[in-house]
């Protein structure tokens, strides 16, 4: 178990080490919940089924991960007004990309130097994967949530990229940063977030203030 400082509260929460049953568990009751709810589409649920049942095969942190960030977006769109149906989709859609690279990178929590330059092909795969499908605004968020950061990638044809990616990108950095990492989210954390998303320091600031990194069981 680790613990996490906000702002005066202290809060403990379950860190991932190898495979926690209990964060397993409740993981997955999380994910059944929002994903039945009927906020979800049948087409848009059983698309997430099956990325999420792809990645319970293939890298189990890239399940936890995914579910982890939709999780989060489900607090980020209450505080920012966003649709909730559509924020958690797009979510936990947003490394779908990787499922089409599978044979290129290897099933661990952290990338070896080669294997992550050949992952950041997956944001245009994702793109490509939902627009398919007609998940247009789910397909953008997967090509921009890579693009908020100094080493961005791929490169934008179109410009900046919109603020709605911004607040995936902070969400998919805490995920895979602090949670899964098991490192605590204080102060420091949010120094680092600003340092590494210079373009989002009032969005973390709002977030932070919030408490939307924060995780109770
Ligand atoms: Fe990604
Ligand atoms: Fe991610």
């Amino acid at each position: 178990m680790g613990e996490i400082i906000t702002s005066g509260a202290s809060i403990v929460l379950p860190f991932r080490e190898g495979i926690d049953i209990n964060k397993d568990r409740i993981m997955e009751n999380n994910l059944l919940s929002r994903l039945n709810s009927p906020k979800f589409s049948h087409r848009k649920r059983n698309f997430a089924y099956e990325m999420l049942g792809e990645m319970l095969v293939n890298d189990l942190g890239l399940y936890f991960h995914s579910v982890d960030v939709m999780n989060l977006g489900g607090k980020i769109a209450k505080v920012f007004g966003l649709n909730e149906r559509e924020t958690l989709f797009e979510y936990v859609t947003h490394d779908v990309g990787k499922t089409g690279v599978w044979s290129l990178l290897g099933n661990h929590d952290k990338y070896t130097d080669i294997e992550f330059e050949r992952s950041k092909v997956h944001p245009v795969i994702g793109y490509e994967i939902l627009k398919k499908e007609g998940f247009n605004s789910a397909a953008n968020m997967a090509l921009e949530h890579h693009m908020h950061q100094p080493n961005s990638y791929p490169k934008s044809e179109k410009g900046d990229p919109g603020w709605e990616s911004g607040l995936l990108s902070l969400a998919d950095f805490y995920s895979a940063t602090f949670r899964n990492d098991g490192k605590k989210f204080d102060l420091s954390g949010k120094a680092l977030m600003k340092s590494e998303r210079p373009g989002l320091v009032n969005e973390i600031d709002a977030l932070y203030d919030k408490g939307i990194f924060i995780e109770t069981v």
